[in-house]
């Protein structure tokens, strides 16, 4: 089957359980708090400088996976507009870089890329209600770059990845380690979701932000 099936495949169920928490239906309905938006910003942020960090340090990756506009970049301008300082890298990043590394395959990254790339074609649906949330105006360099800084043809963008996964997967002994490297991302940013999901009501209800 082609990789991108197998994927789409593998991390279905995973991506509707994401869908379905509390967390994802309050940004769909526009009805977050900045606060808890921001904690997920602050993870966000060291997923994708990770991920950007190891995918530039890996030349056979990195020339055949296509420039993308950075996420990690968007984030860090998106944080300093909304005024969140940064916190340290969080264990679980740490550990999600293992689990991916123990696959002994480094082309296996791929697989988050596709996840994390993957992920802009629901901020096409969450953009404006979050806009909405955290009353700003729905532009770039306001707070809400993560969702609206896709690049001047985001749809081209997303095929030039999927041939990227297509290259790969022919060239990988074991393509199934692009598989489990996206299942284990997916399954990483349920947990973030979820934890989010059940924070404090003081923190889901805070309308501003305290640093
Ligand atoms: C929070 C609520 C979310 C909504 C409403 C949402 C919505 C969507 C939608 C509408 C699509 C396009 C489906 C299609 O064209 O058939 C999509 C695709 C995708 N989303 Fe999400 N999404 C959400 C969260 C996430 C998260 C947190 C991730 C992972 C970080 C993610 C990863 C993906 C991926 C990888 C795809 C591409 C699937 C493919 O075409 O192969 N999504 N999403």
């Amino acid at each position: 089957m082609e990789i991108l099936n197998r994927l789409r495949e593998a991390t279905a169920d995973i991506h509707r359980r994401i869908e379905k928490l509390p967390f994802s239906r309050r940004m769909l309905t526009g009805q977050i708090s900045r606060r808890e938006y921001t904690v997920l910003l602050q993870a966000l942020l060291h997923i994708h400088q990770s991920y950007e960090r190891i995918l530039n340090a890996c030349p056979a990756l990195r020339t055949l996976w296509p420039q993308c506009p950075s996420r990690a970049a968007a984030l860090a301008r998106d944080l300093e507009c909304l005024g969140v300082e940064l916190n340290d890298r969080p264990g679980w990043v740490e550990e999600w870089i293992s689990q991916i590394d123990a696959l002994q395959e480094p082309m296996a990254w791929a697989g988050a890329g596709y996840v994390l790339e993957g992920s802009r074609q629901g901020s096409r649906f969450l953009a404006a209600p979050l806009a909405k949330a955290l009353d700003l105006p729905l532009q770039m360099g306001v707070g809400l770059d993560y969702h609206l800084d896709n690049g001047p043809d985001p749809a081209q963008t997303w095929r030039a990845v999927g041939l990227a996964l297509s290259n790969l997967a022919t060239r990988l002994q074991n393509p199934n380690s692009i598989v489990a490297a996206a299942v284990i991302t997916f399954e990483n940013l349920h947990s973030l979701y979820r934890d989010i999901s059940t924070l404090p009501q003081e923190i889901a209800q805070e309308r501003s932000i305290s640093v």
